[in-house]
């Protein structure tokens, strides 16, 4: 048998899978990585030796941790995989420059087919999380619309909670946490505000300790800038999915600079897409 990540060794949702190995009698597992959770963490393995079975640990390890890579962060930092994703245009900015006599509104960057694409990112992920000032410009739904898949928690940061509810993430049609230094008192079983207390460091913990208590895995990031930038600079990243369009602004909101060389690009037409990844404690 090949697994990627060790046998679990207890009783969690199902029984435990190393038992079910013994009884059907697999003479030889090769593992890629072994599991981090506490309750396992090599008991697994030895269960599987003590009763006679060879096993073999390690083989293609980084493949199988960064297949891992969300159970892995969640076990070891106690926080989700962490994906930043933002849009560009050739001459680097994520927007155009907003002045007093600018109607707020989305400027795309990229083709509309590839909002499919970013539908499909969310569904996959747990929680999807942007800062204020992308709601009350562009006022986003965060859902899966364009993708079959159910949508991920909405997370909000808005520090001074003074951009009124009137906009589609408080539309209750999906769970909504708000953090925020001053929560309304109106509050529904959707729509959570979450007290903070400037300093605005402080979110990042109790955001981080509320995700871990709450089970959520991976957690993108869609912006605006100081949102992203605020994540970089605490290094709570896992990923970067960097879209280049084939368009010009000029001047406008400077996109922040990659964290990380990229490791994949994709071309769909004269448009780009770039990955990175920080896996640095996935290192042994
Ligand atoms: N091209 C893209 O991929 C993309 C994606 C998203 C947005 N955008 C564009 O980016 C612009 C918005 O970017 P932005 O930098 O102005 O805004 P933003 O990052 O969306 O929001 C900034 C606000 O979020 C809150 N916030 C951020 N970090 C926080 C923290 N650590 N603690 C507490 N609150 C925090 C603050 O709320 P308060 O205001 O209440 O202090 C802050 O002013 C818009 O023009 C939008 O169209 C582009």
């Amino acid at each position: 048998m090949y697994v990627n990540l060790e046998p679990c060794s207890h009783w969690g949702k199902t029984p435990p899978c190393a038992d079910l190995i013994i009884s059907g009698g697999i003479p030889r597992v090769v593992i890629g990585c072994a599991d981090p959770n506490p309750l396992v963490a090599g008991k697994g393995i030895r269960r599987l030796r003590d009763a006679g079975i060879r096993v073999d640990v390690g083989v293609a390890e980084e493949e199988a941790q960064r297949l891992n890579h969300a159970f892995i962060t969640f076990q070891t930092l106690h926080r989700p995989r962490i994906i930043l994703k933002w849009a560009q245009t050739r001459d680097g900015f994520m927007d155009k420059l907003r002045t007093p006599d600018t109607s707020a509104g989305v400027n795309w960057i990229t083709d509309l087919k590839l909002k499919s694409l970013v539908h499909r990112w969310r569904a996959e992920t747990d929680a999807i999380l942007v800062g204020a000032g992308t709601v009350r410009n562009d006022d986003p739904e965060l859902t899966t619309r364009e993708w079959p898949g159910k949508s991920p928690l909405r997370i909000i940061l808005d520090r001074e909670g003074d951009s009124g509810t009137d906009y589609r993430v408080y539309d209750g049609s999906v769970p909504t946490w708000i953090y925020t230094a001053s929560p309304p008192v109106e509050t529904t079983d959707k729509v959570l505000f979450i007290p903070v207390n400037p300093p605005d460091q402080s979110v990042f913990n109790s955001l981080m300790d509320t995700l871990y208590q709450h089970k959520i895995l991976t957690l993108l990031i869609e912006g605006g800038k100081e949102t992203l930038e605020g994540f970089m600079r605490q290094g709570l990243w896992d990923e970067y999915r960097v879209f280049t369009g084939n368009r010009f602004f000029g001047q406008g909101i400077a996109a922040p600079p990659l964290p990380s060389q990229p490791e994949l690009t994709y071309h769909f037409g004269n448009e780009l897409l770039e990955i990175g990844y920080n896996c640095k404690h996935l290192a042994r």
